[in-house]
C-alpha cells in the first residue's frame, strides 16, 4: 500500500485553511482537521477544504457512551470525511458502535481509527490511572482491543510503527505524527523520525503539520517531503 502524506492544518480560522489549501495546491492531497479548528469553526472548514477535492481526516479523538459515540460518527460521516479517531480506552462496545455507524455510508464509510495513549502521557500517568502495564505493553493491548471490534487502525508514534505491524497484522491502518523530515525544527515533538524511516517502518499515513505549514514555500516543502516517501518503496 502506498504510504500517504497528511498535513496538519492546525489554523485558527476557515480563511486560514482555505489560503493553506489554496497555496499548497496540487501537492498535497489529504488533510487533518483537528480539535482545535473544529472548536473553532464547526463543519464548515471540511465543507471548505472538500470543496478544492482534498481528503479530510477529522481528528475528534471521541470517547463517550457507545450511543453517543456512534450518533456523532453518523453526523461525521455525512461530512464526507475519509479518516475519523476514537480512544481505544472507550471499550469494545464503544468501537464496534463508531464502526457500525461508520457503515452505514457504504462505500463512503469513514474508516475509524483508535487513540491509544496520548504521546503525552507517560508512565507515571499510567501509574496514577492505577494501570499496572508499562506503556508499550498498554498501547499493544488498546491496540488490539480496538482492531479486534471494528477498527480499521491506530495513531502511532513512528517509533512504534513497526511493534504495531506486529501486534495488528498486515492490513491494520498505523497513522503516524511526529514526522520530521532531517534538519526541520522538531518543535514540541519528542520522539521524531523523518518520513523515510516511517515509511520503511511500516505507516500507511504521516500526518505532518508545522514543516509544511510554516515553510516559505509549503508546496515545495509538501512535495520533497513525497519525494522523500516515494525514494524508499
Ligand atoms: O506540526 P506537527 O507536524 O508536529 O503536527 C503534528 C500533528 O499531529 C498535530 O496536529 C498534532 O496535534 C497531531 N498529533 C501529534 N501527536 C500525537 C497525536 C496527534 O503530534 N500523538
Amino acid at each position: 500500500m502506498k504510504t500517504e502524506l497528511i498535513v496538519a492544518l492546525d489554523v485558527a480560522s476557515v480563511e486560514e485553511a482555505v489560503a493553506k489549501v489554496k497555496q499548497i495546491g496540487d501537492a498535497v492531497t489529504f488533510y487533518k482537521i483537528g480539535l482545535e479548528l473544529y472548536s473553532a469553526v464547526g463543519p464548515d472548514v471540511v465543507k471548505a477544504v472538500k470543496d478544492f477535492g482534498k481528503k479530510i481526516f477529522l481528528d475528534l479523538k471521541l470517547h463517550d457512551i457507545p450511543r453517543t459515540v456512534e450518533r456523532a460518527v453518523k453526523s461525521i460521516g455525512s461530512l464526507g470525511v475519509d479518516l475519523t479517531t476514537i480512544h481505544a480506552a472507550g471499550g469494545r462496545a464503544m468501537a464496534r458502535a463508531a464502526k457500525d455507524a461508520a457503515l452505514t455510508f457504504g462505500e463512503r464509510a469513514p474508516k475509524i481509527l483508535a487513540v491509544t495513549m496520548l504521546t503525552s502521557l507517560d508512565q507515571t500517568d499510567l501509574d496514577d490511572l492505577g494501570i499496572g502495564r508499562s506503556m508499550s505493553e498498554q498501547v499493544a493491548a488498546l491496540g488490539k482491543l480496538a482492531c479486534g471490534n471494528g477498527v480499521d487502525g491506530v495513531v502511532c508514534s513512528p517509533k512504534e510503527v513497526a511493534m504495531m505491524r506486529q501486534t495488528l497484522g498486515a492490513e491494520a491502518l498505523l497513522v503516524t505524527p511526529g514526522v520530521r523530515p532531517a534538519g526541520a525544527a522538531v518543535g514540541d515533538q519528542k520522539r521524531v523520525a523523518t518520513p523515510a524511516d516511517a515509511v520503511r517502518a511500516g505507516s500507511t499515513h504521516l500526518v505532518v503539520g508545522r514543516p509544511i505549514l510554516q515553510a516559505e514555500d509549503p508546496a515545495s516543502a509538501a512535495r520533497s517531503i513525497r519525494a522523500e516517501m516515494e525514494s524508499c518503496r
